[in-house]
């Protein structure tokens, strides 16, 4: 199998990790290249359900390598834990490597993280306070420490001081919160450090050398294309490069090692956090009445959309054709895998956006001005469903009922991406192969 890049095509949650699970049994390599422990990846195991929020999808699998590159930001004390929580379900973390140029999440990033929200108020992000946000400010304001950083004590040390001398008056004097002393960080982070000492390597140099000698690299995408810090709804976007183009940045790869794009597409939209989603279908407690009201609850109720991460309650509205023309061109899509198409069989009919209409104005296109995405009315095409009708059992295209193959044709022809693989469940196995294996 050639090396793939998967990305979110939407706002996040698509079903990144049941894909990446369903497929890394081809690749040598399974790769996270951006992010950190915001994202939640569900996969099942047995009958469990997994979230992993930095170990690669593909650690399911012993023969694929998992591994955390550069550009991600780690959270040790939680990686350790995901770890032993793996290890408990006999699942070998062994293979992995981390990048020692990966930037590590500091107690202060998520002190930061959690008041700069509290201080927006109603403008805020609605981050998962997970200390992404700070953790990527330092990395670019070149004050970050970095795993390497964790190896040399005295050069941990000599680090913390000068970043603590600069971050302690911003915590006591402008956040009122509590500052840090050099001696506390190391408590808690040098033994973190030798846990994951076995595991740190020179990944850009370990991945290079497995291109040269034949293997394959599948990098796991975390996130989304709306919430990249270049193409997403700024400033309504995580800190990081989540579409294809940051799989080179944020491993070491040259971009001409990858052969395939991936995009990964619920039949409908989810958003957690704020910002605008002009298909979305209010809840009742958001301002939402009727049919709107309707149409949203259902969707979160019987497609469980509530955060791996946060838990937090997921907003949904209908399958946005806009976003997902976008998303194709920005990350260079080849290919898209369709999840969740087992939720719309609640429905008598299924709406799809084709086009939003702002001030008199149609665009069929991401519109320049984001004021335009929040006060877009959604341009809809209506299409008959396939109420009642069970298709979670269904393998191939042909056992689908008709007009949920419809469905899936007409989202092919108003994206323009080959829909190749479609999923009908959560497991690994419900799941209609349709051309990724050519
Ligand atoms: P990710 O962040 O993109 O990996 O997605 P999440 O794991 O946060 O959210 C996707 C949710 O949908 C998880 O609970 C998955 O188990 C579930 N899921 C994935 N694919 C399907 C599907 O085709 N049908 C249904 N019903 N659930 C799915
Ligand atoms: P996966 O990989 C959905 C959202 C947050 C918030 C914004 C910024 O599971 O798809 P951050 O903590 O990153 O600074 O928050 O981004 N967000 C996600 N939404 N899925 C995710 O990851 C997300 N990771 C961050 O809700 O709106
Ligand atoms: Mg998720």
């Amino acid at each position: 199998m050639p090396s793939t890049v998967l990305i979110g095509a939407q706002w996040g949650d698509e079903g990144k990790g049941k894909v990446t699970d369903l497929i890394a049994r081809e690749y040598d390599y399974v790769v996270r290249y951006q992010g950190g422990n915001n994202a939640g990846h569900t996969v099942i195991h047995g009958d469990k359900k997994l979230a992993l929020h930095l170990m690669p999808s593909g650690v399911m699998y012993e023969h694929a390598v998992p591994v955390i590159g550069n550009g991600v930001v780690v959270d040790p004390g939680v990686l350790i834990k995901e770890m032993a929580m793996l290890e408990a379900e006999g699942i070998s973390c062994k293979n992995l490597k981390i990048s020692c140029d990966a930037h590590v999440i500091m107690p202060y990033h998520k002190d930061f993280d959690g008041a700069d929200e509290k201080r927006l108020g109603e403008n805020k992000i609605g981050t998962t306070k997970r200390g992404i946000g700070p953790c990527y400010q330092d990395k670019v304001a070149r004050k970050g420490i970095r795993i390497q950083d964790l190896l040399d004590e005295k050069i941990f040390r000599l680090k913390l001081e000068a970043v603590l001398s600069q971050k302690n008056p911003i915590l006591e004097k402008i956040y009122g919160l509590h500052t840090y002393t050099v001696e506390e960080i190391c408590e808690e982070y040098l033994p973190y450090a030798r846990i994951l000492k076995p595991y740190m390597a020179e990944t850009a140099q370990l991945l290079n050398e497995a291109v040269r000698a034949g293997k394959s690299i599948l990098f796991e995408g975390a996130q989304g294309t709306l919430l990249d810090i270049d193409h997403g709804t700024y400033p309504y976007v995580t800190s990081s490069s989540c579409c294809a183009g940051g799989a080179a940045t944020g491993t070491g790869v040259g971009p001409t090692v990858i052969d395939r794009v991936l995009g990964i597409q619920k039949a409908y939209v989810t958003r957690v956090g704020e910002g605008p989603f002009p298909t979305e279908q209010r809840f009742p407690e958001d301002g939402g009445e009727g049919e709107e009201a309707e149409v949203g609850e259902l969707l979160c109720k019987v497609g469980h959309e509530f955060g791996v991460t946060t838990g937090r309650k997921r907003r949904c509205g209908w399958f946005d054709a806009v976003i997902a023309r976008y998303a194709a061109e920005v990350n260079g899509l080849t290919d898209v895998a369709l999840t969740k198409l087992d939720v719309l069989s609640a429905f008598d009919t299924i709406k799809v956006c084709t086009a939003y209409e702002c001030e008199g104005k149609v665009y069929d296109y991401f519109p320049m001005q984001q004021s335009v995405l929040f006060h877009a009315k959604p341009v809809y095409e209506e299409l008959p469903g396939w109420k009642g009708v069970d298709i979670t059992e269904c393998r191939t295209f042909e056992e689908l009922p008709e007009n949920a193959q419809r469905y899936v044709e007409y989202l092919e022809k108003i994206t323009g991406v080959p829909v190749s693989i479609i999923a009908v469940g959560p497991d690994r196995d419900q799941t209609i192969m349709r051309g990724w294996d050519r």
